[in-house]
């Protein structure tokens, strides 16, 4: 398949249907690294629905990362009460005050120096290098895995399949576009290609994908018991 016009029909779509969330910049502008962080961290075990309020809420409490590292431990977890893993909220103080001790409040750009960050691991990483910085690393989370588990038809069962899909991800990802490439594979995943109820009539995406013609909810498979 035709790698450059499967990322290309992703982003014609994305251009047209991306979810209006509030991290993400106006189209064409670049977003905070500092709200696109916040939002990734909190986005790592809470839903999209769920994290819209809280997300306002700290960045009202504390417009920039210098204003978070000057709370006190005690404001951040009461604002994040209701999000729940609250290491999270003592790692995100951590790692506001190591952005502006260490790197004089400016989010690095590099995935190797944002995964050194508390609270950060590659997924993050790859998150925030992508989306806030727009550098090629490719970004895959459950709804991604799941999407390219069904334009390949993959056999192999998740976890084993990470790598090739990672790998896959990483061949056709557009380096003109690396964020935006990044936030349309998840919506997608989010919004087209759900679980229980994949919507391949109306994807972008059906004229490169494997498992269209049986049943998508077939991928990814599931391990042996
Ligand atoms: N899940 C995690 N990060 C996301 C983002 N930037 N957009 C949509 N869903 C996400
Ligand atoms: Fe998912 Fe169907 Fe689109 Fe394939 S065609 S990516 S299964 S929604």
């Amino acid at each position: 398949i035709g790698k450059s016009s499967l990322s290309k029909s992703l982003l014609v779509w994305y251009d047209r249907a991306r979810r209006d969330l509030p991290w993400r910049a106006a189209p064409g502008e670049r977003p905070d690294p500092y709200a696109v962080w916040l939002s990734e961290i909190m986005l790592q075990q809470t839903t999209v629905a769920a994290v819209k309020a809280y997300y306002e809420k700290f960045l009202a409490l504390w417009p920039r990362v210098d204003d978070l590292a000057a709370a006190s431990l005690e404001q951040v977890l009461q604002a994040w009460a209701g999000l729940g893993y609250y290491s999270r909220a003592r790692n995100l103080h951590a790692c506001a005050q190591r952005v502006v001790v260490e790197h004089g409040g400016v989010f690095p750009p590099r995935e190797s120096e944002l995964r050194r960050l508390p609270g950060v691991g590659p997924y993050t990483a790859g998150a925030i290098a992508a989306i806030a910085f727009d550098q090629p690393a490719p970004v895959v989370d459950g709804n991604v895995e799941r999407v390219v588990a069904r334009l390949l038809a993959l056999e192999t069962p998740l976890p084993a399949a990470k790598k090739e899909i990672f790998a896959f991800v990483a061949d056709i990802l557009p380096h003109d576009r690396p964020g935006d490439f990044a936030q349309a594979m998840m919506d997608l995943g989010a919004t087209v290609c759900a679980p229980r109820a994949p919507g391949c009539l109306i994807c972008p995406l059906a004229r490169f994908c494997a498992a269209r013609g049986g049943d998508p909810r077939d991928f990814p498979k599931k391990p042996p018991k």
